[in-house]
C-alpha cells in the first residue's frame, strides 16, 4: 500500500475501506508513516468527511491500537463521562471523584488542551508531582484503590489516539465529526467502562458551534456506542461562554478544588449536578433525579467527594498538600485587566477568543512540541448577562510577561460585546440524545 494513493483517493471525496483505514492507523501509531502524510489525511477528512461505515472503522481500528482494557474484576457499573471540549470545561475534575464517592467507580482516560480548548491532562498535571501516563496496571490499580482514575492515552492505551490527538492540535484538523467521535469513541471503548456519557458542547467556544451539528456529534457517537453495545447517552450543552470563572489550568483545578469543597460558580456546579444524577443512575445507584441529586449534594457536604479527588491525586503521584491548599499551586506573577469598552450588559462572549488568549499565554500548545506554563491563565469577571460600565474589568489575565498579558487582555476584552439591555439567560442543558 502507498499512504500518498490514500490521502488521494480521500482527498477526490472516496470511501476508504477498512483495510486502507486500519494499515494508515497502524502504520502511523508504529512510525512508519510521518506526521505530514498523517496530517495531509487528517485535513482532507475534515474536507471531505467519513461515511458512517467509516467512522466505525476507525474507531475501531484507534481502539484496537493498544490494549482493551476489561475491568470486570472491579465490582460495580462502571461509567464514565466525556465532553467534546470547552473554555473553562474543568467540570471532570469536580465529577468523576464526586461520582466515585457516591458509589459508582469511574475509568476515566482524558486528552490534553485541543485548539483553543484545554485538556483535562494538562489541568492535572498542575498539581506537583501527579502523573497521567499511568499504565493499565496502574490505572486499574488507582481504580481499585480510590473508584477513580484519571490517566492519558499511552502507548499501551489508545497509542493511535495519543499520536493523532497532538498532531490535530497543531493542525487545524480538530473540527471534524468523524475525527472528534473516532477520538473520544476509540478511548472510551479501551478503557473499560460500562457506560458513558457524553457532554457535547454547542456554541462559540465549541467545535460544533451551531446547535445542529452538535446533535449530529451526539448521534454519530452514540451511534458507534450501540454498535458495540456499550450504553451511551448524550447530552448538548452550552458553551457560548466559559464555564466557571477560571480558564488555564492551575486557576481551573483551584476552581475545581472550590467547587468539590460546596462553593465554585453556579454554572460549574448546576452542570456537574445534572451530568453526576445522569451517571448515578447509569450506575444503578440512584433510581431518580431526586434521589441522585441528594446523594451527589451529601457527598459534597461530607467531603467524601473532596476527600475522594485527594486520595486520586496521592494514588497518582500527586502532592495532596497543593489541593489543600491551592496557593501552592503554580501562579504566573504579571496581572493585567482586560476591560469594557462600553457600559451595558454583556449580550456575548466570543468564547473561542478567550480560548486562544489562553493559548496564547501559554496555557495550551502552539506546536506538537510545545511545554505549556500551568501558571497562567484568566478570571472571568463578566459573565453573560452581567452588568458593566466602560473602564471596569471584565477579566483578569494571569501572565509570565507584562506584554504577554497586555496582548491576552486587548484580545479578551475584544471577545466581549456589551448591550443596553440584558440578553435571555442562557440555557445551561440545550438537550439529550439517548
Ligand atoms: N475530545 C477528544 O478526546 N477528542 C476530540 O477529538 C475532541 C474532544
Amino acid at each position: 500500500v502507498i499512504p500518498y494513493e490514500i490521502i488521494r483517493k480521500k482527498r477526490d471525496g472516496f470511501e476508504l475501506t477498512r483495510e486502507e483505514i486500519g494499515y494508515f492507523v497502524k502504520s502511523y501509531t508504529e512510525g512508519d508513516i510521518p506526521d505530514y502524510q498523517a496530517a495531509a489525511l487528517l485535513m482532507a477528512v475534515v474536507l471531505v468527511g467519513m461515511s458512517a461505515r467509516e467512522t466505525a472503522d476507525l474507531t475501531l481500528e484507534m481502539m484496537r491500537s493498544g490494549e482493551v482494557i476489561d475491568l470486570s474484576a472491579i465490582p460495580g457499573v462502571k461509567v464514565d463521562k466525556h465532553s467534546t471540549g470547552g473554555v473553562g470545561d474543568k467540570v471532570s475534575l469536580v465529577l468523576a471523584p464526586l461520582v466515585a464517592a457516591c458509589g459508582v467507580p469511574v475509568p476515566m482516560v482524558s486528552g490534553r488542551g485541543l485548539g483553543h480548548t484545554g485538556g483535562t491532562l494538562d489541568k492535572l498535571e498542575s498539581i506537583p508531582g501527579l502523573r497521567t501516563d499511568l499504565s493499565v496496571r496502574e490505572f486499574r490499580e488507582v481504580l481499585c484503590r480510590t473508584g477513580v482514575a484519571m490517566a492519558g492515552q499511552t502507548d499501551e492505551m489508545v497509542p493511535a489516539d495519543r499520536k493523532l490527538y497532538a498532531l490535530r492540535d497543531a493542525t487545524a484538523t480538530v473540527e471534524s465529526i468523524p475525527l472528534i467521535s473516532a477520538s473520544i469513541m476509540s478511548k472510551k471503548l479501551a478503557e473499560g467502562a460500562d457506560a458513558l456519557l457524553l457532554d457535547v458542547k454547542t456554541g462559540s467556544g465549541a467545535f460544533m458551534r451551531e446547535e445542529s451539528t452538535a446533535r449530529e456529534l451526539a448521534r454519530t457517537m452514540v451511534e458507534i456506542g450501540l454498535r458495540m453495545e456499550k450504553q451511551v447517552r448524550a447530552f448538548i450543552t452550552d458553551m457560548d461562554q466559559p464555564l466557571g470563572r477560571a480558564v488555564g489550568n492551575a486557576v481551573e483545578v483551584r476552581e475545581a478544588v472550590e467547587a468539590l469543597r460546596g462553593g465554585g460558580p453556579r454554572d460549574l456546579r448546576d452542570l456537574t449536578f445534572e451530568l453526576g444524577g445522569e451517571m448515578l443512575r447509569m450506575g444503578g445507584v440512584a433510581p431518580s433525579r431526586e434521589e441522585a441529586r441528594a446523594l451527589l449534594e451529601r457527598a459534597i457536604s461530607g467531603g467524601e467527594a473532596f476527600g475522594r479527588f485527594c486520595e486520586m491525586v496521592e494514588a497518582q503521584g500527586g502532592e495532596v498538600r497543593a489541593v489543600e491548599d491551592p496557593s501552592r499551586l503554580p501562579r504566573a506573577p504579571v496581572e493585567v485587566k482586560a476591560v469594557a469598552a462600553a457600559s451595558g450588559y454583556v449580550e456575548r462572549i466570543e468564547t473561542r477568543e478567550v480560548g486562544l488568549a489562553a493559548v496564547e499565554l501559554g496555557a495550551g500548545r502552539t506546536t506538537k512540541e510545545s511545554s505549556i506554563d500551568h501558571g497562567v491563565g484568566i478570571l472571568i469577571e463578566r459573565k453573560v448577562g452581567d452588568q458593566v460600565r466602560r473602564g471596569e474589568p471584565v477579566a483578569r489575565i494571569l501572565a509570565r510577561t507584562q506584554a504577554g498579558g497586555t496582548r491576552s487582555a486587548r484580545r479578551v476584552a475584544e471577545a466581549y460585546r456589551v448591550a443596553d439591555e440584558p440578553p435571555a439567560p442562557p440555557l445551561l442543558v440545550r438537550g439529550r440524545v439517548e
